[in-house]
C-alpha cells in the first residue's frame, strides 16, 4: 500500500528534485503539497511548487503557506536558489493554488485521513508547526515526520546551524515536542549525496523527458559545495523523500535531539545527542549514511518515469 503523505516544501532547487521524486514514486501517495517562504519567499516559492507538479503531469493540490516564521522573518537563500528558486530555470507556468492555507489543509487531511498520514518537511517546519500547534491532538493522526532539517556538527546558513531549522526553530521544537516519530536527515548525511559532473551526465543519458532534463537542469544551476570541498552540491531534499521510498539504502540512529532557541550565534542549532550523554529520552531517528549511488540510480530512475 502506498504511504499517505503530506509533503512541506519550499521550492529551492533542491526541493524541485525532492518533490518530482515524490510524484514519481509508487511508493507514496501525495495527498498535497504545502508550500512555505522559506529559500525565496512565497511570491516564488508558490508558483515554482505550482509550475513542478504541472511539469510532472500531477493533479496534486498545492497550497500557501507561511511566509515568514513563526517568530521574525524568513531570511532567503537566493545564493543557492536563485533569485526565483530554481535556478533561473524557466518552466511553463502551472495551475493556480488550490482553496485552503496549508496549516488548514494539514489539519483537515489529518482529521479526515482513513489511515495515519506522513509528514514531510523540507523547508522552516512552519506550516506543519502551525498545524500540530492549533490542534495538538491530530498528531494521533500522524504516522511520522520525516525532515531534510539540522546539523550534528557544522551548519550552512551559520556556523551552528543548517538552514531549514535555523530559519524557524520554534517550529522545529513544537515538531519535536508532538510526541510523534520526527526522522532527521541532516547536513551530514546531504554531504554524503553530492551531485557531481558525472552522476547529472549519466541522468542526462536516461532519457529527454521534461521532467528530467528540468531536474537536471536545475540541479546544474547549483555550485558545488566549497565545504564540501567543492566536488559537487549535496541534494538536501530528495534524501528525505528517498528515505521514504528506499530505507534500505540508509542507516540511521536514535538520538536526543533538542533546539537552541537562543538569540545568540548558536540559534536554530539542533543538539543531537548522538551518544546519550544528555541523558534525555530519545525523541528523534537521524539518518547518519546513505548509498549515494543508490541514492542518484533511484532518482534517476522515478525521473524518467514522468513526463
Ligand atoms: O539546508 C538545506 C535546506 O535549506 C534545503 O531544504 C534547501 O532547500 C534549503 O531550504
Ligand atoms: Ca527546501
Amino acid at each position: 500500500m502506498a504511504i499517505p503523505v503530506i509533503l512541506d516544501c519550499d521550492p529551492g532547487t533542491d526541493d524541485a528534485i525532492a518533490l518530482l521524486l515524490a510524484l514519481a514514486s509508487p511508493e507514496l501517495s501525495v495527498l498535497a503539497v504545502t508550500v512555505a517562504g522559506g529559500n525565496v519567499g512565497l511570491v516564488h516559492t508558490l508558483p515554482n511548487a505550482l509550475a513542478l507538479t504541472a511539469l510532472a503531469g500531477s493533479e496534486v493540490p498545492v497550497h500557501a503557506g507561511a511566509d515568514r516564521p513563526l517568530l521574525g522573518a524568513f531570511v532567503s537563500e537566493t545564493g543557492v536558489h536563485g533569485e526565483d528558486g530554481l535556478g533561473g530555470v524557466v518552466l511553463p507556468r502551472g495551475g493556480t493554488a488550490a482553496p485552503g492555507l496549508a496549516a488548514d489543509v494539514i489539519r483537515g487531511i489529518l482529521r479526515d485521513s482513513a489511515e495515519p498520514v506522513t509528514l514531510i518537511g523540507i523547508g522552516p517546519a512552519t506550516n506543519l508547526a502551525l498545524a500540530l500547534a492549533t490542534e495538538p491532538a491530530l498528531a494521533a493522526r500522524v504516522r511520522q515526520i520525516v525532515l531534510m532539517s539540522g546539523a550534528w556538527a557544522e551548519g550552512n546558513v551559520t556556523p551552528a546551524a543548517e538552514f531549514n531549522a535555523w530559519s524557524d526553530p520554534e517550529a522545529l521544537a513544537i515538531l519535536l515536542a508532538s510526541g510523534r516519530p520526527v526522522v532527521f536527515t541532516t547536513l551530514e548525511l546531504t554531504a554524503q549525496a553530492l551531485a557531481t559532473p558525472a552522476r547529472l551526465a549519466a541522468w542526462r543519458r536516461l532519457g529527454n523527458g521534461r521532467s528530467l532534463n528540468a531536474a537536471c537542469d536545475i540541479q546544474a544551476t547549483v555550485s558545488p559545495s566549497r565545504r564540501l570541498g567543492g566536488i559537487g552540491a549535496p541534494l538536501h531534499d530528495p534524501c528525505a523523500v528517498a528515505w521514504l521510498i528506499r530505507p534500505d539504502l540508509f542507516t540511521a540512529r536514535d538520538c536526543a535531539v533538542r533546539m537552541d532557541l537562543g538569540p545568540g550565534p548558536s540559534r536554530g542549532r539542533t543538539v543531537i545527542d548522538r551518544w546519550g550523554r544528555t541523558g534525555d529520552p530519545v525523541n528523534a531517528k537521524v539518518l547518519e549514511t546513505v548509498d549515494a549511488d543508490g541514492l542518484f540510480a533511484l532518482l534517476g530512475e522515478r525521473l524518467t518515469l514522468l513526463p
